[in-house]
């Protein structure tokens, strides 16, 4: 089977980098570059998370890790360190001669979507600033991604950092209706809720299974993800949150879906109450769809998909303290 050519857009903590390590080790990906975008921790840290994560893997370099935009659109940032800590658990290494790639992230996304247009899809699974500001800089560009798999919002569900709202949308909602609107032919939305605290949140039993498989891999999954599920369950949800590794999942794994359908979604740019909240209309409402929003997943399979990445043996190369 051909590999599926890929970009992981990312704020780069957490389930973003269990994400980035499924691009890297998944024979079906073929994980073309890492853009990254202002969201969960500050940008710095995110960069060092992204090395981190390629070193883990044996894979240092061997991606390019291009920076993107360090702030959204119109607002100002904000972090959700109070979720995720750091995004790696205090982890540390040696970036000593690591190099992020000169090229703009933006630039790289309209760059490699131009040379193979058509066959390039990207997975967004932060703030959709990177995504729209390539949409403004380029109306082509909609049109040249294959597929574009985004991880936002909530379907007619609860939000995270708001009752209404989504933190990926929340933080940047201009961004996010721009690309509702910008006409990707197969927009596909992994939304917060239900989807993800039902088929995407493994409880501390078979999280510590997950953590527990005396790899590096496994290893590394523990200290980015515990503060995580530590704040998870501080507020009701019961384990450990992984939208981001199976909205790449999907894209890679597409049998791992059981339910999808054509809705109108829209995210609200005007109102402070309900900024980010994202209205996703069902058929009934007769509007025109812009997206395919997933319903529900093989829980099982994408846990089993999790579970085979981690216990996969790796060599870092460097030393990473902590681990
Ligand atoms: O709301 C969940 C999303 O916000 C995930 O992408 C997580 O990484 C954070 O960015
Ligand atoms: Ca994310």
């Amino acid at each position: 089977m051909a590999r599926i050519p890929v970009v992981i857009d990312t704020d780069t903590a957490q389930d973003d980098c269990v994400t980035i390590l499924l691009g890297l080790m998944d024979e079906r990906a073929d994980l073309r570059a890492i853009t990254m975008v202002a969201g969960n921790v500050s940008f710095d840290q995110q960069v060092a998370n992204a090395h981190t994560t390629l070193n883990v893997a044996g894979r240092l370099g061997s991606v390019p890790v291009h920076e993107g935009c360090r702030r959204p659109l119109r607002r100002e940032w904000e972090s959700a360190e109070n979720v995720h800590g750091d995004g790696s658990g205090g982890l540390s290494m040696d970036l000593d001669g690591v190099h992020l790639d000169p090229e703009d992230g933006v630039d790289a996304l309209l760059r490699i979507t131009a040379e193979d247009p058509g066959e390039v899809s990207i997975v967004a699974i932060g703030p959709l600033t990177n995504i729209a500001s390539a949409v403004l800089r380029d109306p082509g560009f909609a049109a040249r991604v294959r597929s574009l798999y985004v991880m936002g919002g909530s379907n007619n569900g609860r939000g995270n950092i708001t009752a209404s709202a989504e933190y990926n949308f929340y933080v940047d909602p201009e961004a996010a209706q721009i690309v509702m609107d910008a006409g990707f032919d197969d927009l596909v939305i992994v939304p917060w809720a239900p989807l993800t605290l039902r088929d995407a949140t493994f409880d501390r039993a078979t999280y510590n299974g997950l953590c527990s498989l005396g790899t590096p891999l496994s290893d590394f999954f523990r200290r980015m993800c515990d503060a995580t599920i530590d704040f998870d369950e501080s507020v009701g949800v019961d384990g450990s949150t992984h939208p981001d590794s199976l909205t790449l999942a999907i894209l890679l794994h597409p049998e791992l879906v059981l339910a999808s359908a054509p809705y109108r979604v829209d995210v609200e740019t005007a109102s402070t109450l309900t900024r980010g909240h994202s209205v996703m209309a069902w058929s009934t409402f007769d509007l025109t769809p812009n997206a395919t929003v997933v319903e529900a997943v093989d829980k099982a399979a994408f846990l089993g998909l999790l579970r085979g990445l981690l216990a996969t043996p790796t060599r870092p190369d460097r030393p990473v303290s902590g681990l």
